[in-house]
């Protein structure tokens, strides 16, 4: 399973990646907002730190508009995934990049038929969002399940990354489920490293060693 990284913060980024827990990293508009910086910037460090999908959204909502920054984007480096969203100029603008070998990311998917959908138009990736469905009471959990499913069936090359992830139980029932990625965030990443009875081993082992007699 790959795990890529939901952040547009840099040191987060070199830290998580000299875990070797870095295959690949997402941003959205909001976590580059986030940062501060000019978003071109981000980007292009970021491409110097991680050899691995980048995703990069757009910001225009018609396809047109889409598709020229798709192209600009492209531009910054190999490994740029563009961030599309789920709309139906969206599908438009990913069948057009699609032809023109420029991977795409459709975001915002709350639905298997909106998965399916960007599957058909030629997306490298889907990315439903399990936290903002667990929000509303729905089981973001069983969206993935069904995604996985339909491609499954029908041999969709389209890889599924599990994003909007608040808790280590989304990344442990992505991994069962099948999700070729999960998209951590970094504070989510830390709790999967860690476990009290790991913390109280060290201690109790740290404390035998110093009682010895010689
Ligand atoms: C996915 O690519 C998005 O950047 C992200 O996972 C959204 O997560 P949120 O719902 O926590 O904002």
């Amino acid at each position: 399973m790959k795990f890529f990284i939901d952040t547009a913060n840099i040191e987060e980024i070199k830290e998580a990646h000299s875990m070797g827990m870095v295959d690949g990293v997402t941003t959205n508009p909001s976590l580059i907002a986030r940062e501060g910086r000019d978003f071109e910037e981000i980007i292009r460090e970021i491409c110097g730190i991680v050899d691995g999908p980048i995703s990069a959204e757009v910001i225009a909502l018609d396809t047109d508009g889409m598709i020229a920054e798709a192209r600009d984007l492209a531009t910054i480096h190999d490994n740029i995934v563009v961030k599309i969203p789920m709309t139906v100029d969206g599908l438009k603008a990913v069948r057009t990049l699609a032809e023109e070998g420029i991977r795409t990311n459709v975001t915002l998917i709350f639905s298997p038929l909106q998965a399916l959908m960007a599957a058909k138009a030629g997306a490298a990736y889907v990315s439903p969002f399990v936290g903002r469905l667990d929000d509303l009471s729905q089981d973001g959990m069983t969206l993935v399940e069904q995604v996985v499913d339909i491609f499954d069936n029908y041999g969709y090359e389209t890889e599924v990354i599990v994003a909007s992830v608040r808790n280590p139980v989304h990344v442990l029932e992505s991994a069962l489920i099948g999700a070729h990625i999960a998209t951590i965030p970094f504070k989510v990443l830390g709790k999967l490293a860690a476990h009290p009875m790991t913390d109280k081993g060290i201690q109790s082992f740290l404390d035998d060693w110093n009682k010895r007699n010689h």
